[in-house]
């Protein structure tokens, strides 16, 4: 039987990322245990990201838009209104997906081309979503109030994460 969402506590995680992002990632494992569907996948590892870590400000996916293969759409999130489209290419998100990799900026302002939906975001991380084929199929933007939030350990807890809810 799947563990209830409401039975997650975000405080009895551990204080280091690296050890939050891995209990993160097996209480999400839990939560979606024989949930197939991508909508209810993508809020509930949204909605969980967004409880553990006071930092994040925004916490949410842009799809792939199979009507408009050059877009992004706004997907389930956690955080103030999100833009609806993002194209490839423009913004954070769009770059990302572009190049499909990881994408982390320590100051959206010297960033060209960042798009702010929350004039609060000082930086950013956006991880590329693939499915169990390597096709692209969104991206995981996660913003914060504070300048350079995000390092290599969210990079490696969120890449896990996302690959161990949509590639599998
Ligand atoms: N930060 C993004 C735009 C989306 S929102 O901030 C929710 C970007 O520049 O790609």
């Amino acid at each position: 039987m799947p563990r209830m969402a409401e039975a997650f506590s975000p405080y009895a995680l551990p204080a280091t990322k690296a050890e939050r992002y891995d209990v993160l990632r097996i209480e999400i494992g839990s939560v979606l245990d024989g949930e197939a569907n991508r909508v209810a996948r993508m809020a509930t590892v949204a909605s969980m990201l967004a409880a553990a870590f006071a930092t994040y400000l925004w916490t949410g996916f842009y799809l792939v838009d199979p009507g408009r293969p050059d877009e992004l759409v706004v997907g389930p999130y956690q955080g103030t209104l999100g833009c609806l489209r993002i194209r490839f290419g423009q913004g954070v998100c769009g770059a990302a997906a572009a190049a499909m990799r990881t994408m982390i900026v320590e100051d959206v302002d010297a960033f060209p081309g960042h798009i702010a939906c929350d004039s609060r975001s000082r930086s950013e991380i956006v991880v590329p979503v693939l499915d169990a084929r390597g096709d692209l199929i969104a991206v995981l933007d996660v913003d914060s109030a504070e300048r350079a939030a995000f390092d290599a350990a969210d990079q490696a807890g969120l890449e896990a994460i996302v690959r161990q809810v949509f590639a599998n």
